[in-house]
């Protein structure tokens, strides 16, 4: 079978399944979190589904010393343990050994020439062996600050070279040799460091190489964000300031700082999820339609969206952003500790590990609608949600009610952790008399897919193997969403303008937030929609 044949089926539905060209993953950053929760049984479930390239394989490199062996055998029992307890001891062990053969391993100090000059060597190694395109992914998955050093040395080693012509996956048969690189998040900690990192990647590769990864955005939810409003005519018409009261985003967790509060003390939550998952579901959801479904131009009009968000100026942050920290409280029927108590994070931190916030956008769309986005850490519940509030009815037939005595319609895009949409409508409560109820449409993914949806890294690791850049930031994007986010958490964290960046709230954990939050919307006469 050729298996790196783009092939389109049409079933019932339009459906577009690609097998991409071959292509090798040299990940930065192999001992990693990252790369054993996510990024190897991504590429273990892709190569199970038939979906990589037969003439795949990946070479992890980091500082821990171990061989191939030993590398290999850190997965197995997870790969082999997510194939399920139901299926065949023997089969599943071969497959995920058939996979774990394609992994190889090299220990080094990424700030050492000699690192580079081994990899290189092993790879032709491996190209001559697996795949002689010699098509490669560097996935730089190491702590951010490593970043630039490792771009440079690949620039330097030549690794990160490209034949003149070899720019994009996308490309006629023949053309080989194809580097690229994805960035993991965080991509820079402001927008000067950010534009730092973006001209060291700009010296060893172009736009069409680098791919800025957010992985909100392969999550299946926010992808049907899109075809929820472009391929549907329903929706579109009343898309806009004249049908819609407000727009509410929510990403809630149940955990804490976890293992992470060396990076998170850096960053603070602000950082952490507005610059990118935020601000990417928002430009979703309110951006124009694109003319295609082209990479560049779903990715012009999410910018142009970004641009027509109104900035917050210092003095405004105090009325329009709440930031809050957590302090003990319960989780799930746990004691848990404040996280000022947890390990790594200074007794007297400041750092924020709650925002919510009051957007607005100056264009003719969405002028007077307010955008209010929310997301925290040891929060009442796991809970992503896109809520979209629609006006009231302008006249109440059903006096004594009047139209704001009418609960609006509300349509929620549930992105975690049930993926679905759900719409609510009044309607009639069944029986004699005429009582009015709030009726709740549903959908479901699990209702109509069988088995897990799929990790939303396995989507963006396949699109990099395909040269799809349509998930993955756009420097401008980048850029722009910086340029929003920067001065908000520089007031943060300047103690001297503490005055500017109002009271940090302290929320037990468990709770849905400091009361402020509430406020933010009250003062509007709005509140929250429970989610
Ligand atoms: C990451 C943040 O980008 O997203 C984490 O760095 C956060 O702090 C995580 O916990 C949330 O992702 P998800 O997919 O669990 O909602």
């Amino acid at each position: 079978m050729a298996l790196t044949q783009t092939t389109l089926n049409i079933r019932g539905t339009f459906c577009i399944e690609t097998i991409p060209k071959p292509a090798s993953f040299i990940i930065f950053g192999a001992s990693g979190d990252l790369t054993h929760r996510k990024l190897i049984p991504s590429l273990f479930f892709l190569y199970q589904k038939a979906l990589l390239s037969e003439h795949f394989y990946i070479h992890g490199c980091a500082r821990t010393q171990m061989d191939d062996e030993k590398f290999r055998a850190s997965f197995f029992d997870k790969l082999k343990e997510s194939l399920g307890k139901s299926s065949d001891t023997k089969a599943s062990g071969n497959t995920v050994k058939s996979f774990l053969n394609r992994c190889f391993y090299i220990a080094g100090d990424y700030n050492s020439e000699n690192l580079y000059i081994n990899i290189k060597n092993r790879l032709v190694e491996l190209d001559k062996k697996f795949q002689k395109e010699k098509n490669h992914i560097f996935y730089l998955a190491t702590p951010p600050s490593l970043y630039i050093p490792i771009v440079q040395h690949l620039g330097k080693s030549g690794l990160s070279d490209t034949p003149p012509n070899a720019g994009a996956f996308r490309r006629p048969h023949g053309e080989r040799g194809r580097t690229c690189i994805i960035v993991e998040k965080p991509f820079g900690r402001d927008l000067e460091s950010a534009r730092k990192l973006d001209s060291e990647l700009k010296k060893v590769s172009k736009e069409e190489q680098i791919y800025r990864i957010d992985h909100y955005l392969g999550k299946e939810t926010v992808q049907n964000i899109l075809l929820f409003r472009f391929a549907n005519s329903i929706f579109e018409p009343i898309w806009n300031r004249r049908y819609i009261d407000n727009i509410q985003i929510t990403v809630a967790e149940l955990l804490g700082v976890e293992h992470r509060a060396g990076y998170f003390e850096q960053a603070g939550l602000l950082r952490d999820m507005f610059q990118n998952h935020m601000l990417q579901m928002l430009s979703l959801v309110a951006m124009e339609p694109p003319i295609s479904f082209d990479a560049n131009r779903v990715r012009d009009e999410k910018v142009k969206l970004l641009r027509a968000i109104t900035p917050i100026q210092p003095h405004e942050i105090r009325d329009r952003v709440i930031r809050a920290q957590y302090g003990k409280g319960t989780i799930e029927g746990r004691e848990v500790p404040a996280y000022r108590d947890e390990k790594g994070v200074a007794p007297d931190s400041t750092v924020e590990t709650y925002v919510a916030m009051k957007l607005s956008i100056d264009n003719w769309r969405w002028q007077g609608v307010p955008f209010y986005l929310r997301a925290g850490k040891r929060l009442a519940k796991k809970s992503s949600k896109i809520v979209i509030t629609f006006k009231n009815v302008p006249h109440s037939m059903f006096q004594p009610l009047r139209p704001e005595d009418l609960e609006p319609n509300i349509l929620i895009f549930h992105v975690q952790p049930e993926e679905g949409i759900s719409l609510r409508i009044l309607a009639k409560r069944p029986g004699p008399k005429l009582c009015m109820d709030t009726l709740e449409m549903v959908f479901r993914y699990s209702d109509v897919i069988e088995g897990e949806l799929p990790d939303a890294y396995e989507r963006l690791l396949l699109d990099c193997m395909l040269g799809d850049q349509t998930l993955f930031i756009r420097n401008d994007d980048m850029e722009v969403s910086w340029s929003l986010i920067t001065p908000i958490a520089e007031v943060f964290e300047d103690k001297s303008k503490a005055s500017l960046a109002g009271t940090l709230h302290i929320y037990p954990a468990g709770s849905w937030g400091p009361v402020a939050t509430e406020e933010l919307l009250q003062k509007d006469g709005r509140s929250w929609v429970r989610i």
